[in-house]
């Protein structure tokens, strides 16, 4: 029996904000999370635990992490690269963590600053030190199609590094068009080979939105039998190590995308509304704007 519905995983609060340049408070940020709390979501994701000097505007995620109020059955989650990111996670008491890698050398370079291979016998301990303590662990591969410094991306080489996130006992593996320039043709092609490692009920879309087909993906994705999609509200976001990179498929767009596909997202519209708007506000000028 095929579900009709869709979830929709809100990273609008990390994948968004983590590019933008200006100071964002970290109460303006606490604000976005709480709205998307009653818009609905089931996972949000609100902090990163890395370098400060690698991606300033994700330093006070401890705040946010603290100063949020927690919906019952809301999942916050939290990106963790190495052991010390995971027990910043912890003690800021993160429901969920994210390990996240890269399906092309050049990617994995600029963003984690070490190899593929590198990365992964890294993300075991973290893995493994959250498996004992229950924590979900999600997994995330960067540059499924392609990667702005490598060219296209073999698909072969997303399923082998999700088999292996999969191996450490990721729940899910969450597929990055992390510049926004691929197809359909591209995205169903990869999803043909991953999906001979993973099932669909293991994977999701994530998915920016630089060539403007983000949502012709998520059509061809859900013709695969994906069922999650992360979105940011407003369409926040870009990745600092992926240069020209557009944000993430807007939440709101996304939802009604789905929804006249006929599927349910159990999102409340004019929360989510309000939470766009919240986002677009604290955006500062798009530097790409007239590009
Ligand atoms: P490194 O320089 O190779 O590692 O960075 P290091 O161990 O030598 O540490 C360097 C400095 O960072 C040291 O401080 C460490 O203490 C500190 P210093 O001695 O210079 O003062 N450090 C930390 N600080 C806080 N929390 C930590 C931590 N670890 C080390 N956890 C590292 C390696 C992974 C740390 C670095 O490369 C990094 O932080 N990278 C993060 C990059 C990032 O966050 N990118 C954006 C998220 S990924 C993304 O957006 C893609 C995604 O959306 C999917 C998609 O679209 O494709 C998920
Ligand atoms: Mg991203």
């Amino acid at each position: 029996l095929e579900s009709d519905k869709v979830e929709i995983f809100e990273v609008g609060p990390r994948d968004g904000l983590q590019n933008e340049k200006s100071v964002i408070s970290t109460a303006d940020k606490i604000a976005l999370v709480d709205c998307l709390s009653r818009a609905g979501f089931k996972r949000i994701e609100v902090a990163s635990f890395v370098s400060p000097k690698w991606v300033p505007q994700m330093a006070d995620s401890a705040e946010v992490l603290a100063g949020i109020t927690r919906a019952k059955g809301v999942s916050y989650a939290a990106l963790t690269p190495n052991m010390r990111g995971f027990e910043g996670a912890v003690a800021a008491r993160a429901d969920e963590i994210a390990i996240f890698g890269s399906a092309s050398e050049g990617f994995s370079k600029a963003n984690i600053n070490c190899t593929i291979a590198e990365s992964l016998a890294r993300f075991a301990p973290v893995a493994e030190a959250a498996r004992a303590k229950g924590i979900p662990v999600r997994g995330y591969i960067s540059c499924v199609v392609e990667c702005p410094y490598d060219g296209p991306t073999a698909p072969e080489q997303v399923a082998r590094v999700a088999a292996q996130l999969l191996a450490m006992g990721c729940y899910e593996i969450s597929l990055g068009d992390t510049i926004g320039r691929a197809t359909p043709e591209g995205i169903d092609t990869m999803l043909a080979e991953v999906l001979r490692v993973a099932g669909a009920d293991q994977l999701a879309g994530h998915f920016h939105d630089t060539s403007g087909r983000a949502l012709e993906n998520v059509t061809v994705a859900l013709e695969r039998g994906l069922r999650v999609f992360d979105g940011a509200v407003g369409g926040l976001g870009g990745c600092p190590y992926a240069p020209g990179a557009a944000g993430n498929v807007a939440t709101e767009a996304l939802a009604a995308h789905v929804a006249a596909l006929g599927y349910d997202t159990g999102l409340h519209e004019a929360v989510l509304l309000e939470a766009a708007q919240l986002a677009r506000a604290m955006r500062g000028p798009k530097e790409d704007s007239n590009v």
